[in-house]
């Protein structure tokens, strides 16, 4: 089993940063998802996470930096953007400390592995309190990035506590990794990517953030990714999916087929706004109204419903409208 800490404890985030020094891995709270965190700067470190996620080893990660001193995010990205675009630069200035990360051309000699070959890399500077903490303490150790996909094995959904953490990693020990536990992420689902290195954004992967304030934010309208655009795995067709088939319904089908259900309920789970009659024995919870606190539950209510044992998800289509973005995506990944 790994080891799991109260990351409150001062003492905890010292002995995770050297950890981290070490080449060992780290469960770490961000404000979106966790992270199964390792030193950017170290191959066999960021070699450890490809082996444990599962993850083919030309899929890039994103790296972590600690907040800018003064201000200066340009300053901040230096050890690892080889440039940052002026409208980047707007970006980090909106957003960062905060659920976006930032494609830039990466410097040739730093963190090739975790960039996964590409010559540019993800970069973000989380807001939430125990990952800053750790990335400050181990920048004080010589880290000065740390790689961290969402901490699940590859194509599964997406931990938002440290115990689902545990649950997908019970297989290392403690001594391969601790995981931090800063309770339950307040975004839910991962960072919203946008690539700053082909010389105007481009969204590759919604997340809370609308396309409206990230435009606005930038000066620029964003462009369409096209086939050119680098391989994101959190842009795979199907991924964040549980083991149960999910299903998207708008509510009146989605009545309908509860209505013929017979035998078969006590398979199926619903997630649903509307208020909805079902047969006994299926599991009903309710997603809530508002796209924020939706997406917050999201992974939580997936793996929970997933642990029921059921065979299907049934899940009612989110709402229209960009708020809903984020959640709409990763309900359609699971679905793929
Ligand atoms: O919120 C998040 O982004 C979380 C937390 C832990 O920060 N991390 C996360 O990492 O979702 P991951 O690896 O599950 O998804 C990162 C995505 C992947 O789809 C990856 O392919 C893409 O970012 N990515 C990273 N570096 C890239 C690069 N240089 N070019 C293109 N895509 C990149
Ligand atoms: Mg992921």
């Amino acid at each position: 089993m790994p080891l799991v800490l109260n990351a409150s404890d001062p003492a905890v985030i010292e002995a995770a940063a050297q950890r981290l020094a070490a080449g060992s891995l780290v469960g770490m709270p961000t404000e979106t998802v966790y992270g199964l965190a390792a030193d950017a700067g170290n191959a066999s470190a960021v070699r450890r996470i490809f082996e444990a996620k599962g993850r083919p080893s030309d899929h890039p990660l994103i790296v972590h930096i600690p907040p800018a001193e003064a201000g200066d995010w340009i300053a901040a990205a230096a050890p690892f953007a080889r440039e940052v675009p002026a409208f980047a630069a707007a970006l980090m200035q909106a957003f960062w400390p905060g659920p976006l990360t930032l494609i830039l051309p990466r410097r040739a000699e730093v963190a090739a592995v975790a960039a996964g070959g590409q010559d540019s890399v993800g970069l973000r500077c989380p807001s939430h309190p125990v990952a800053q903490a750790l990335l400050v303490a181990a920048r004080a150790h010589g880290v000065h990035g740390v790689a961290a996909p969402s901490a699940n094995r590859f194509g599964r959904v997406s931990p938002t506590t440290a115990a689902h953490v545990a649950e997908e990693f019970v297989d290392l020990m403690d001594d391969a990794l601790l995981i931090l536990d800063g309770g339950a992420c307040p975004v839910g689902i991962e960072s919203t990517i946008v690539d700053c290195s082909r010389g105007a954004p481009v969204l590759l992967r919604p997340g809370m953030l609308t396309p409206a304030q990230i435009e606005a934010a930038c000066g620029q309208p964003l462009r369409e990714r096209d086939e050119a655009a680098p391989r994101a795995s959190g842009t795979l067709e199907s991924h964040y999916a549980p083991r149960a088939k999910v299903r998207l319904m708008a509510p009146q089908p989605l009545q309908a087929a509860l209505d013929v259900l017979g035998p078969d309920a006590k398979h199926i789970a619903v997630y649903a706004r509307s208020p909805l009659k079902t047969a006994r024995g299926v599991v009903l919870r309710r997603m809530p109204d508002d796209a924020a606190q939706a997406a917050q539950a999201l992974f939580a209510v997936l793996r929970e419903l997933d642990a029921t044992g059921v065979k299907l998800i049934w899940v009612e289509t989110p709402p229209e409208g960009a708020d809903w973005d984020g959640v709409r995506d990763r309900l359609q990944r699971a679905a793929a």
